[in-house]
């Protein structure tokens, strides 16, 4: 796994790209990033959970799970970036669903949040810039109460070994530019959460073949 982008300098790029993330993120993804959100959300809360989106940027799931919901649920958006978590705020009242959210400030790998706070916990593409991914999502399984759902999307490696080879040669060149990678990387979190004990319900691989996303949710068993 190539090495993570130190945090206060992560902090100034997500400055940097915040009022242009949304339309950046989709067109490196060929906007299969929102299908990842969907997926994500779709398998992962049910209506009146209290949920937290971890690392929630811009707002693109934090809406879909309020929408979700319901007027009876609650959604906590956890993130280190105000310059990200501003357009989110924004997003949030123009949809009419800033009632059901608030916005918090840290860092994902050391919650603010005892064991066994939320019903569900999400995370798209915000385990791939973390200095430790693994870490970063046994932190969220922490805070996930008996019987909920951890839904996760992040960067993954391509399969095809020739894809994997060009991925990388081609990660080498973006690598020199943090304002065009936002520091994410493919990374691997799963084994680390199965070993926690967590209960996989749901695996898919999505994205374009240079640019894959592991898609995945967990159960952590009551
Ligand atoms: C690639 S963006 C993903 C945003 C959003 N979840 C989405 O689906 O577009 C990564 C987000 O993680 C946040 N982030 C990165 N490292 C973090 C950390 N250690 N603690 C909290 N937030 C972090 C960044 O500020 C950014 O908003």
């Amino acid at each position: 796994m190539r090495a993570a982008v130190a945090p206060q300098k992560l902090k100034a790029v997500y400055a940097g790209v915040a009022g242009r993330y949304d339309w950046q993120h989709g067109l490196l993804t060929l906007h299969s990033d929102q299908r990842g959100r969907e997926l994500v959300v779709d398998r992962t809360v049910n209506r009146g959970d209290r949920v937290l989106d971890a690392g929630g940027g811009t707002g693109s799931t934090t809406l879909l799970a309020a929408g979700k919901v319901g007027p009876e649920g609650h959604v906590t958006q956890f993130d280190f970036s105000s310059q990200m978590q501003a357009v989110a705020r924004e997003r949030a009242v123009a949809a009419g669903l800033s009632g059901r959210m608030d916005f918090q400030s840290g860092d994902m790998l050391a919650l603010p949040y005892a064991e066994a706070s939320f019903d569900s916990v999400l995370s798209t593409y915000s385990l791939c810039p973390l200095f430790d991914p693994a870490k970063g999502a046994l932190e969220l399984y922490r805070v996930l109460k008996p019987g909920g759902r951890l839904g996760v999307a992040h960067s993954a490696s391509p399969e095809n070994p020739v894809i994997y080879w060009l991925a990388e040669r081609l990660e080498d060149i973006i690598w020199h530019f943090p304002g065009i990678s936002m520091g994410c990387r493919a990374v691997s979190v799963l084994p680390a959460l199965l070993r926690a004990g967590a209960r996989p319900l749901f695996e898919r691989r999505l994205g374009v073949p240079l640019y894959p996303f592991l898609v995945f949710v967990v159960e952590k068993p009551a």
